[in-house]
């Protein structure tokens, strides 16, 4: 009778276990043991021809709820900072070191970015987006852009950072996603809590835009500089062919000149007759800008002497003799009337490069070199907001040489060691201040 009473007792154990324990384990998944962090499948190869993906870089900031694909995130994380097949990443050193860390929200998790596994590591169970979210662009993902300050000082940071959001807005939006760079002091990110060593700068929202993309190609070029040709280069293969070089020598032509001047600062070739903002009708730049600012003058340095390279001086005339507005001008589409003008007839190619400790890239035939004129930069002059800008010069950086690649040049970014003597050799005023020399040659 007690036997029977024990097999009773067992045989309901075994029913209660069969019914329980599926339902048990994923709870025990999901908060006792964890979400498993995520393998991203293989980047898709994107072959829209670099200069397209150029025009077409534009801020957006309103989504439909549709999610990202997997395969979409993980083609825009490997542009952003991937590992390549020479081992290097899509993004130049800064110094000697890679300092980066990208932070990928979904409504699941707070991940981190692993480019050598290509995968999202989680950092933090649970919807994290709203927290960071200030500004409310609400998007299935939003991806924050870090710094490892133990690596690099946060202007370092900032040229590093811009690299990868340039990569991240080319490659959503040909991937026809779209993405916009935000910053603020202090930085979204701080509510979720990162490690000590690590400083936020940039949010930016991804998703599929609320208002689908449409662009009108009309260059309207006026220029003595040679009008904008496509490369036959991909997307994907100048980010996978993209060199720090060692070696600068031989000449430029004017056509190359041209290329590499428009992709650091200059206007896209289309028009922008989407329905993003109220006016429509919009010429973008190659990169963006905080405020639409645009603060920097590209200089460039040559055998014959120094240069100021004038993007449109239509938009520049608007700017700074009618005093209209503090935001983008160019909300008509205006003509390009591009130009670049002689500011020192000196040949100060030595002197620079023995000031950057670089004496090998004396004789590269043409630097270019983005400064940061802090009169233009209005209320964000300060010392904590100048990583913005420095943001911005490394996203005019790395399109120099992403342009440079499918023009197969050579080019390098480098962060002056002295850049206040740098500003006294080109004769520039005090607010100006010389980011970063990018020399280029064959
Ligand atoms: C460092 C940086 C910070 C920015 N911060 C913001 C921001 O906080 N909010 C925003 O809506 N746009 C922000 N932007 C985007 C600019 O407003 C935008 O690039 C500029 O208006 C030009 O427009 P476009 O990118 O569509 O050509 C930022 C851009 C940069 C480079």
């Amino acid at each position: 009778m007690r036997v029977k009473k024990r097999e009773k007792k067992l045989v309901i154990l075994s029913i209660l276990c069969i019914f329980l324990i599926p339902t048990a384990l994923p709870a025990l998944t999901s908060e006792g043991y964890g979400l498993p962090d995520k393998d991203l499948p293989p980047p898709m190869d994107v072959d829209m021809i670099l200069e397209t993906s150029i025009c077409r870089r534009m801020s957006i900031r309103e989504f439909t709820n549709e999610p990202v694909s997997d395969e979409m995130l993980s083609t825009i994380l490997w542009a952003a900072f991937g590992l390549r097949n020479d081992d290097t990443y899509t993004v130049s050193e800064i110094n000697g070191t890679h300092a980066a860390v990208i932070y990928v929200l979904n409504e699941e998790a707070a991940y981190t970015y692993d480019p050598k596994k290509h995968a999202l590591i989680v950092y933090k169970e649970g919807d994290h987006r709203a927290d960071i979210n200030i500004l409310q662009y609400e998007a299935p993902i939003q991806i924050g852009l870090c710094w490892d300050t133990s690596k690099a000082e946060a202007n370092q940071g900032g040229t590093e950072l811009g690299q990868i959001g340039q990569n991240i807005q080319f490659m959503a939006n040909a991937l026809d996603l779209g993405t916009v760079v935000t910053g603020q002091i202090p930085p979204a990110i701080k509510p979720l809590g990162l490690p000590s060593n690590q400083e936020g700068l940039i949010i930016m929202p991804l998703g599929h835009p609320k208002n689908p993309y449409d662009f009108k190609e009309k260059p309207m070029w006026i220029s003595s500089l040679p009008k904008i040709k496509d490369s036959s280069m991909s997307l994907s293969k100048a980010l996978e062919n993209r060199e720090d070089g060692d070696v600068f020598q031989g000449e430029l032509s004017q056509q190359e000149i041209s290329q590499l001047l428009w992709s650091s600062y200059g206007y896209s070739l289309y028009i922008d007759a989407s329905e993003q903002e109220p006016i429509h009708l919009r010429r973008h730049r190659t990169v963006p800008s905080a405020h639409g600012y645009y603060p920097l003058v590209i200089y460039v340095v040559t055998e014959e002497g120094v240069y100021r390279y004038y993007p449109n001086i239509l938009t520049d005339f608007l700017v700074n003799f009618l005093h209209i507005i503090n935001a983008p001008v160019d909300y008509f589409g205006l003509p390009i009337i591009t130009f670049m003008k002689q500011t020192l007839q000196q040949d100060m190619r030595n002197s620079i490069s023995q000031l950057c400790d670089q004496p090998n890239i004396a004789s590269a035939p043409l630097f270019i070199i983005p400064v940061l004129d802090l009169e233009m930069a209005k209320e964000l002059s300060s010392e904590s907001a100048k990583r913005f800008w420095y943001y911005e010069a490394g996203a005019v950086a790395h399109n120099v040489l992403l342009e440079a690649t499918v023009w197969d040049l050579s080019a390098k970014i480098i962060s002056p060691v002295d850049s206040t003597t740098i500003r006294s050799l080109l004769q520039l005023p005090d607010s100006n201040i010389p980011t970063l020399i990018l020399p280029i040659g064959e």
